[in-house]
């Protein structure tokens, strides 16, 4: 929704240590500035999570989980919930495509994670897309159609507006490949159509709908400037701070753009 902030969300996945971790972030620290009409939000490993939460300045960055467990606590070997992770982060991924393809994740467990973050004051970013051979066959409507209903049906229109939908194609996201213009545009409209039907009109429009999939700072003032688009999820362009400062301040002048339209 255009009088919203702008979403940019770095993912920075199975990369750096804890300490590469704080100096990465000592570096953004001093080159991202912050401002009112764009939330930066960070996800590093979860292993550096609790220390950088000490560091960071919250005006500058939130946080966000790469992933958690949906359930609060018990024996789950190897887990993290997001119950652990309330206080800590602000924002969490759900469903990204690495998480669905890789580690088969289906729409059971992402609904269910939908539901535990919001549950634990957590922002859920849900992650939908389709594949090169879902797009290849005209499915992808249906796929966007029905991971939206997957992960959002234990979700109640009152909760609707604390969840972010981020749109990545799996063909795009570390592909090197970006996707066009316009099919970023119909699947942005598919989106919130399909989300007014499951919650009317106003809720649906208070959604912010997040573009990802191999977005540099060449391409980003493009999508942040398509209607229906709200911010960008970006993955190895993250871990450049120059390239994820400029990337941020396109999102600022790109709500400049749209407080002076
Ligand atoms: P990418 O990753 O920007 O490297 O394609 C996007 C993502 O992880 O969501």
């Amino acid at each position: 929704m255009a009088n919203q902030k702008k979403i940019i969300v770095g993912n920075w996945k199975m990369n750096l240590n804890l300490h590469e971790a704080s100096l990465y972030l000592h570096k953004l620290s001093g080159m991202v500035k912050a401002h009112r009409d764009v939330e930066v939000v960070l996800a590093p490993t979860i292993l550096t999570l609790q220390s950088l939460s000490l560091q960071v300045n919250w005006r500058q960055f939130k946080l966000a989980a790469q992933n958690f467990y949906w359930r609060d606590h018990g024996s789950f070997t190897g887990e993290v919930s997001a119950s652990q992770l309330r206080g800590i982060v602000q924002y969490a991924l759900v469903g990204h495509s690495e998480r669905r393809h890789i580690f088969n994740e289906n729409d059971k467990d992402i609904r269910n994670k939908v539901a535990a973050a919001i549950r634990n004051n957590i922002r859920p970013i849900l992650c939908i897309g389709e594949t090169a051979w879902e797009r290849a066959s005209g499915e992808t409507n249906d796929v966007l159609h029905d991971q939206l209903i997957g992960g959002l049906s234990n979700i109640t229109s009152e909760e609707l507006d604390q969840v972010v939908i981020a749109y990545e194609p799996v063909w795009s996201v570390g592909m090197n490949q970006i996707a066009k213009p316009d099919d970023v545009v119909a699947a942005a409209k598919t989106i919130r159509r399909q989300l007014e039907h499951l919650y009317g009109p106003a809720a649906a429009d208070a959604v912010q709908v997040i573009y990802g999939g191999s977005v540099t700072s060449d391409a980003a003032a493009a999508y942040l400037a398509l209607p229906g688009i709200d911010g960008l999820l970006i993955g190895g362009a993250s871990l450049d701070a120059h390239e994820f400062n400029e990337i941020v301040k396109k999102a600022h002048n790109s709500s400049l753009l749209i407080k002076e339209g």
